[in-house]
């Protein structure tokens, strides 16, 4: 909470922005996300648990399935005020927000657990999350994500020379399209409701997914093998338009911001399922290959990984010291 209102008076310096008086106010909620998706879910929990603390003064609609629009559209409208509240992909920020691929970093954690605790508690993750109001005029109040990557591919793998020339989806962002272009294969970006038919119809080979979404958009089905390799995380992060919370006083301001990280957080502790529920599922599919490998799978591509994105994104040796220390 302290990092939060440090941020606050960050991002009022920033811009010159004082709290707001207290205004009753009908919010709007974009996300990407369909309404049964863990994010959609805990953006109308936290919607209904603001209503109620604010005894029906703040109101959050919620806009799932991108109704306004995909990510750089909603971050437009948020720094207009057309939109007042988004749980984002760090995909999109890091469009806006190159240092936030440091969140990327290849092999940077383990398992879904050590993801989850890292962005709960890295320091270098919250200062990343301190220069949002002004690099992107939004205040950004915490981080939740989605499993991490693997890859589900269409055609057998039994090595990286198995990828080389392969089209797979990846949803847009540098890090990653840098990443796939070292493994030598074409990176093909394309938002996530498109994915099911072109792995279907051969429009691409493979896709970077996670687990959950590979069992619950039925990917599998149109797998030969899923290389499990926790190859990166995929965060997301709960923010508020710069100009929304300049309307807020600092009452109002705290509670959005505590009942909003409480449901990142439930976001974030679900992911400990993927290990425990979806990942035994998907070794149970009959005619599937659940290929578990390490970083050794991809060769030297992390080293030049590395060499692209040390210079832009300088926070990566802190998160790799922080991750070594959970
Ligand atoms: C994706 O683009 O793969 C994705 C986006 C949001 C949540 C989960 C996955």
């Amino acid at each position: 909470m302290k990092r939060i209102l440090q941020a606050t008076v960050t991002f009022a310096a920033a811009v010159g922005m004082v709290a707001g008086t207290a205004q009753a106010k009908d919010m709007k909620m974009g996300l990407i996300t369909p309404p049964p998706h863990i994010w959609t879910k805990e953006a109308n929990a936290f919607a209904a648990d603001l209503k109620a603390a604010s005894g029906g003064k703040h109101t959050v609609t919620v806009y799932p399935s991108r109704q306004l629009g995909n990510e750089a559209e909603v971050l437009q409208q948020m720094q207009s005020g057309a939109v007042d509240m988004a749980f984002m992909t760090v995909a999109e920020i890091s469009n806006r927000a190159p240092e936030f691929s440091a969140l990327f970093t290849p092999f940077l954690v383990k398992d879904n657990a050590q993801a989850a605790k890292l962005l709960k508690t890295s320091p270098t993750a919250m200062a990343l999350l301190d220069t949002l109001p002004s690099q992107v005029g939004v205040v950004g109040i915490g981080y939740g994500m989605a499993g991490v990557r693997q890859i589900v591919s269409a055609k057998p793998i039994q090595s990286i020379a198995d990828l080389k020339g392969r089209k797979i989806r990846v949803t847009p962002f540098a890090a990653t399209k840098d990443f796939n272009t070292i493994l030598g294969t074409a990176p093909t970006p394309m938002p996530l409701p498109d994915v099911y038919d072109a792995l279907s119809n051969g429009q691409v080979d493979a896709i970077e997914m996670d687990l959950e979404l590979t069992i619950k958009l039925k990917y599998w089905e149109l797998a030969k093998t899923v290389v499990v390799s926790n190859q990166m995380m995929f965060p997301m992060v709960g923010i508020v338009s710069g100009r929304t919370w300049k309307g807020l006083d600092s009452a109002d301001r705290k509670m959005v911001s505590e009942l909003m990280k409480k449901h990142l957080d439930v976001v974030l502790d679900a992911t400990e399922e993927v290990e425990r529920t979806f990942l035994p599922m998907l070794k149970e599919k009959e005619g599937l290959e659940v290929r578990e490998v390490g970083p050794e799978f991809y060769g030297d591509a992390v080293a030049e990984w590395d060499k692209i994105w040390l210079p832009k994104a300088p926070g990566i040796p802190a998160l790799r010291a922080e991750a070594a220390a959970l």
